[in-house]
């Protein structure tokens, strides 16, 4: 059984991504240059945006954080977008999800231009990537695809189950299994009102489980030598912890562990992909400027 190993992996693809940069700062090009929008005091956010900020440093890019109190309009917020979308020092740009209820998400993701969409939110950089044409690619599928290739595991003709249909995960990661010039791959999605859940789990080659349900998938719903891949992470509370929680997948290690092929961990493994895919689309973003 071969455990997939996240956390190495993006290390090595930010090595790349800042081999490239230098050699473009060689060349007398500019670094990449991410921009990140934090509305609030999220906990979370704050964590995924200091990390983003770091990921930035470690690839040799320029990063700017911009940070603003959940009071802000929706318009203000609208106009800080409309600034980094004119912004010509500004390659690529997140605004970190979620917002302050009063504030419209969609409409704010629809305000950026999808060719600094380097989250691949955009409805532009969606539909590009329904109908295979060059887009950026949403940071946590591009980062299961890159780890299935970077680990030679074959997905062509392979039954891929996705469980879950989320904008972010499940939608894109079942456009990229299913199209020629990435997965080529058979795809089914999995979601709450799915029946024979099981047993459709149990057939697939590869399962990739994405509902954010902790420990939700359990042995007898793997096939043995099936690869499975674990994007869950939700905090469980752990009173043998210090931090008093532990991050829990949406796969029951212990048990599905010793019947894979291949395996990711949680945490260390889709996690610090997903980070190293927004540096790898910024650079994209760079690239194209
Ligand atoms: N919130 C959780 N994940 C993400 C992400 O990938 N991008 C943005 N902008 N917000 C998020």
């Amino acid at each position: 059984m071969t455990i997939i190993d996240g956390k190495a992996t993006a290390a090595t693809i930010k090595a790349e991504i800042k081999a490239e940069v230098e050699a473009m700062v060689a060349r007398g090009e500019r670094r990449p240059h991410l921009a990140a929008v934090l509305v609030g005091h999220d906990g979370g956010s704050e964590t995924y945006v200091k990390n983003k900020v770091l990921a930035c440093e470690a690839c040799g890019f320029q990063s700017t954080l911009l940070r603003y109190e959940s009071d802000i309009t929706e318009q203000q917020l609208l106009d800080v977008v409309a600034q980094l979308n004119a912004d010509a020092t500004v390659d690529g740009f997140i605004v970190q999800l979620p917002l302050p209820s009063h504030i419209d998400e969609q409409k704010v993701t629809e305000a950026i231009d999808p060719r600094k969409d380097v989250d691949g939110f955009h409805p532009v950089n969606v539909g590009r990537l329904a109908i295979g044409l060059p887009c950026y690619i949403s940071a946590t599928p591009k980062g299961i695809l890159t780890l299935l290739q970077r680990y030679n595991i074959e997905t062509r003709g392979k039954k891929v189950v996705i469980l879950g249909r989320s904008n972010i995960v499940g939608k894109p990661m079942a456009q990229l299994m299913m199209q020629k010039q990435y997965g080529d791959a058979t795809v089914t999605v999995l979601h709450s009102h799915s029946q024979k859940l099981q047993e459709e789990c149990r057939q697939a080659d590869i399962l990739i489980a994405a509902i954010g349900r902790p420990a939700f998938v359990t042995a007898d719903m793997v096939k043995p030598g099936a690869v499975v891949i674990d994007v869950g992470i939700t905090r469980v509370p752990d009173a043998s912890r210090k931090s008093g929680f532990r991050l829990q997948g949406d796969v029951d290690y212990e048990a599905v562990a010793p019947l894979c092929s291949a395996i990711t961990p949680v945490p260390g493994g889709v996690g610090p992909m997903t980070i190293c895919m927004l540096m790898q689309n910024t650079l994209q973003a760079a690239r194209q400027r």
